[in-house]
């Protein structure tokens, strides 16, 4: 088990590429169990969650090829196969629930477990089993496991609204979005979700043959074909990456650059920014950070589905919170449960306190390292900021959860001057 040692208080400074998006790359690669041709995928991260993707689709007889660092993979998928999702592999990873529409619709069957909630709270799937079942599959759900079967004739078009109180689905819209693409007739999708990586996968979809129309609004709509051949796709740039390499840069004031990446997609962080007083550049594809001479404000987000402000980069925005002027409340409207870095931020010096369903952060704390706990990607990531805007060490224990969704993110970090190095933990926790 590994941890992070940071020597804290170094001004970030350099420049740093975003790497491809784990949350794009998942879906895409749930899509090529559809094609009946060979898939090709550029820009794949060397991730653990897509490590666990490739053990997935191997299991579901797969066959996937790949260069030396695993960025880019040849798939192809049989239209014959198993179509079980074990859920030691759920378990481990929700994403893995995106292989239900794709089996479904293929092979007409799919078996998948529940993934059950983790640390960021309740993580049902009711909004894509009622999408499916308005493309006429049977649901069955016993013993943990979602069963679904397609009619003697197979899916056909329906129409359904995919969001709840809650808002929207993103995986949820994946899944019934590759379902609808090989059923009979129009599929109309209401209150789809919008973000990016729904835009990625449907225009990886068309690439393959698929007849997709409306990814990025909240009415998508699919016209099924017979069969989808192969393609090509490029994993764009990973938006909560290059949002949490910014907030690192912001909250050491430092001079941080992220190229390849893809400004638009993080106007609202951009915006926010603006208004608390950290001066920012951008170009087409970069972005980047520089100094401030007076100290930024803590300013309020609620976390929304996109374009709102991502739950993903909650965690992030609060530890960069920590250090900023002022008093600022942080809510996630899609995670209400999405707090367990404050605890361990609050270790760091941080002044935040718990208040139903918001934290309220007390900024320009002057935060001290210390050993800290991981508990989930996201909130590892916050943990990691506030090492580096701590003065002294911060160790960071059971980065294991980093490695899901940061590709080497010790290495970017070194690169822009900061003092951390990655060592086994001799005391696991
Ligand atoms: C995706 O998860 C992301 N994961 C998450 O990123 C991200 O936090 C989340 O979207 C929200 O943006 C991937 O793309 C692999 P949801 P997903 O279905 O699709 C409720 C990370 O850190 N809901 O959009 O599983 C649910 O309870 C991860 O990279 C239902 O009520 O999330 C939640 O409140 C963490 N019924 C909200 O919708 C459903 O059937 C959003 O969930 C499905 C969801």
């Amino acid at each position: 088990m590994d941890c992070f040692r940071i020597q804290g208080g170094e001004k970030l400074a350099g420049k740093v590429l975003a790497a491809g998006s784990k949350n794009a790359a998942l879906p895409m690669l749930a899509a090529s169990l559809l094609m009946d041709d060979p898939v090709r995928l550029t820009r794949l991260p060397a991730l653990e969650d897509i490590r666990t993707m490739r053990a997935l689709l191997s299991d579901l007889g797969a066959s996937v090829e790949s260069n030396d660092d695993a960025s880019e993979w040849q798939i192809s998928c049989p239209a014959e196969g198993p179509t079980e999702a074990p859920y030691e592999i759920v378990r481990r990873m929700r994403a893995s629930v995106a292989v239900l529409g794709p089996l479904l619709a293929r092979r007409g069957r799919a078996k998948v477990s529940l993934p059950g909630g983790c640390v960021i709270g309740v993580r049902p799937i009711d909004l894509h089993l009622k999408g499916l079942a308005a493309l006429g599959a049977k649901i069955h759900v016993k013993h943990g496991e979602v069963i679904a079967e397609a009619p003697a004739g197979g899916l056909r078009g329906g129409q359904v609204y995919l969001a709840s109180r809650w808002g929207s689905t993103v995986l949820g819209t994946a899944n019934v979005m590759m379902a609808a693409t090989l059923a009979k007739g129009r599929t109309t999708l209401d209150g789809s979700a919008q973000e990016p990586e729904i835009v990625a996968l449907a225009e990886f979809l068309n690439s393959c043959g698929a007849r997709v129309a409306g990814a990025g609004s909240t009415q998508i709509r699919i016209d099924g074909v017979t069969s989808l051949g192969g393609g090509s796709g490029r994993i764009p740039a990973d938006r909560i990456e290059t949002g949490t390499l910014l907030l690192a840069g912001a909250a050491t004031c430092g001079d941080v650059e992220v190229g390849d990446c893809q400004p638009t997609e993080l106007a609202v962080l951009l915006d926010m920014f603006q208004s608390c007083g950290v001066p920012f550049r951008q170009g087409e594809d970069w972005l980047r950070v520089m100094p401030w001479t007076k100290r930024p404000r803590a300013l309020d987000i609620c976390c929304r589905p996109y374009p709102g402000f991502p739950t993903d980069l909650q965690a992030q925005w609060m530890a960069f919170s920590t250090v900023a002027e002022g008093l600022a409340m942080v809510s996630d409207s899609v995670y209400p449960d999405r707090f367990m870095h404050v605890a361990e931020l609050n270790r760091l010096g941080a002044h935040i306190r718990r208040e139903g369903g918001s934290a309220w952060i007390l900024g320009q704390a002057q935060l001290s390292g210390a050993p800290v706990l991981a508990s989930d990607l996201r909130a590892s990531a916050a943990l990691v900021i506030g090492g580096l805007a701590a003065s002294g060490e911060t160790i960071v224990r059971r980065v294991y959860h980093l490695d899901r969704g940061y590709q080497q993110l010790e290495r970017k970090l070194s690169d822009l001057g900061a003092k951390v190095r990655r060592e086994v933990d001799e005391e696991p926790v």
